[in-house]
């Protein structure tokens, strides 16, 4: 994984998570910058609609805020939601107070490292975190280890469509240094079937979103967020391609990513 210009490779992985997430901690409750997380997420619950069961006990693996687990909290026993970044886990925190929550609880830790015993939960779900981890693979296999036989797996995040020309991860990486790798989705199947789990469905689309928000939610700095915007603009009259699929929609710059939903039985 590269390490972003000018900084120490000391600066671990995990360590560069927290410092970008503690920034956009906010951010996942404005409705104005959150808007790739809660656009599609009633198409997300209804991919789940047939795994969830009021008497699941489920596991939110790197949740962020928590948006997956209070889509769900009212269809299930009880949901965890884990995060490495103490100020999503909080963000997460007072949305549940607010809206009268009480079946989501929080906890600190690391998604390649559940600090679970083996099968403990009934449904365990992951969204865009695959593509930001330094071992997806781990975070795969730690959902099955944790996961009771027959328990559903979902996994939803970006992906690279295969063929695609360009490097969309340099960009991603400029815009927030803590951005992995995206898998395709092929090689997610690969990651949840070498976790001993079998995919039964996936469903998979493009969303074309505006550059402008997505900027401001990483708070990328307005240099490298004007280097962004360039090279997508170049890549529109002919130049480079980028890997971001850029277009203009209403004369606003936006750009494409493909997301998808994986549905797995534990084994
Ligand atoms: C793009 S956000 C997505 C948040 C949430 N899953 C959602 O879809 O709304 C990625 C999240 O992954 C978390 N994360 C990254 N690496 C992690 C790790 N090793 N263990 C736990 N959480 C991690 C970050 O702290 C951040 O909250």
């Amino acid at each position: 994984m590269s390490v972003s210009q000018g900084e120490s490779a000391a600066v671990s992985h995990d360590e560069r998570v927290v410092r970008e997430f503690s920034k956009q901690a906010a951010g996942f409750a404005d409705p104005r910058l959150n808007v790739a997380f809660t656009r599609h997420l009633d198409r997300l619950v209804r991919f789940m609609d047939p795994e969830l069961d009021t008497e699941d006990v489920v596991l939110e693996v790197a949740a962020g805020t928590a948006l997956v687990s209070r889509a769900i909290a009212r269809r299930v026993r009880h949901v965890t939601a884990l995060d490495l970044t103490p100020a999503m886990l909080a963000e997460g925190k007072r949305a549940v107070d607010r809206e009268g929550v009480t079946n989501v609880t929080f906890a600190h830790g690391d998604a390649t490292a559940l600090p679970y015993l083996d099968r403990s939960f009934t449904l365990v779900v992951t969204r865009f975190s695959l593509h930001q981890v330094a071992d997806p693979g781990a975070v795969v296999a730690e959902m099955a280890r944790v996961s009771r036989p027959g328990a559903a797996l979902i996994i939803a995040d970006l992906v690279r469509p295969d063929g695609l020309p360009g490097d969309p991860d340099r960009i991603e990486r400029l815009r927030d240094p803590s951005h992995g790798t995206m898998l395709t989705e092929e090689r997610i199947a690969e990651l949840i079937a070498a976790a001993g789990a079998e995919v039964k469905r996936r469903e998979t689309f493009d969303f074309v979103r505006p550059l402008q928000p997505w900027l401001e939610l990483a708070q990328t700095p307005d240099d490298t967020a004007a280097q962004i915007r360039k090279e997508l603009e170049k890549e529109l009259t002919g130049g480079p391609v980028t890997g971001m699929r850029p277009s203009e929609v209403d004369g606003e710059l936006h750009f494409t990513q493909t997301y998808t939903f994986q549905q797995a039985v534990a084994g």
